[in-house]
């Protein structure tokens, strides 16, 4: 059954002793997520939610709510409400609970990693922080997701994945099919001003639990990477929300696509063409053919 009721969801109660040492037993923990008024999954640790990757397994701590919350008021003003929301690579799942916080009806997440799940399904059994039904997890692999045969979304959510695939074309395809308006990748890079449509291949570690699990990765090397990518899959409107340059040629852009052009019109960022500009040599390419 889809919905789990909110009646089901509290037969076991936990007091705070109890739910504090429940969430210990679960990490390490990537998402800070508010249980009730007083308690987060990152607050168990330290009263700001903050705690050194050190201290966490090498996991970082991260709280979602604000950037998410920014993300939604640009797409939507008023509420979520009517709007489905899918989380590609859920992790705990703290993008599904704010989405139905924000008034989403439907909202699901998947990951293929079971530790994470457990947290999620944790959360939603005892969050009374906002509402947790019509929220639904899967361990699943992004490869294996059509088998879910899930409809299509109106949001769907592709972040921190995209460079932990063998095959990220195809990861990002099978995210894109499940969304009918909007979708939003970020993802870390290794910058290649000569060549920022391309991408670099990387070997995956598959024991870190924030890690891919097919050993092979690839990072793009710019922003054209991925825009180009969208403008593939029909995406229409084109905005770079966010890119930040780090050390030694990192890089880590976060992009939002609409299916409709002018979608976008109230969130913040860079609007993006939505047409492809190839280069000389691209353009000889195509023209010529390689044998
Ligand atoms: C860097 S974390 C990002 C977590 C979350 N999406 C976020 O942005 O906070 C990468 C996540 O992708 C998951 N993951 C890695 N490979 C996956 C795959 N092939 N299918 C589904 N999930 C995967 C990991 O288990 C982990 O939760």
């Amino acid at each position: 059954m889809f919905v789990e009721t909110r009646r089901q969801q509290k037969e076991v109660t936990l007091n705070k002793i109890e739910l504090e040492n429940a969430i210990r037993e679960l990490g390490p923990w990537h998402h800070d997520i508010e249980i009730d008024g007083q308690l987060s999954t990152g607050k168990v640790f330290s009263p700001t939610g903050k705690l050194e990757k050190g201290k966490n397994g090498g996991v970082t701590l991260i709280s979602p709510r604000e950037k998410f919350t920014r993300i939604v008021k640009g797409l939507y003003p008023d509420s979520m409400q009517g709007a489905s929301f899918l989380d590609c690579a859920c992790n705990a799942g703290a993008y599904c609970f704010l989405s139905r916080e924000f008034g989403a009806d439907r909202c699901v997440g998947f990951d293929v990693r079971e530790h994470w799940i457990s947290q999620a399904k944790f959360v939603q059994q005892h969050r009374t922080f906002a509402p947790v039904d019509n929220v639904q997890f899967h361990v699943k692999d992004l490869y294996d997701a059509p088998k879910l045969d899930l409809p299509q979304f109106d949001f769907v959510y592709f972040s921190g994945i995209f460079y932990h695939l063998p095959d990220p074309v195809t990861g990002l395809k099978i995210a894109a099919d499940l969304s009918k308006d909007v979708i939003f990748v970020s993802t870390a890079g290794k910058a290649v001003p000569q060549n920022p449509g391309g991408m670099t291949m990387a070997r995956e570690s598959t024991t870190n639990v924030m890690s891919g699990v097919h050993e092979m990765s690839w990072f793009p090397n710019g922003v054209e990477c991925i825009q180009y990518l969208l403008i593939w899959l029909g995406f229409k409107d084109i905005k770079l929300f966010r890119f930040v340059e780090k050390k030694l040629g990192r890089i880590r852009m976060e992009i939002v696509a609409s299916r409709t052009e002018g979608r976008l019109e109230h969130l913040d960022g860079q609007q993006l063409d939505n047409k492809w500009r190839w280069t000389n040599w691209q353009m000889e390419q195509a023209k010529e053919g390689i044998s």
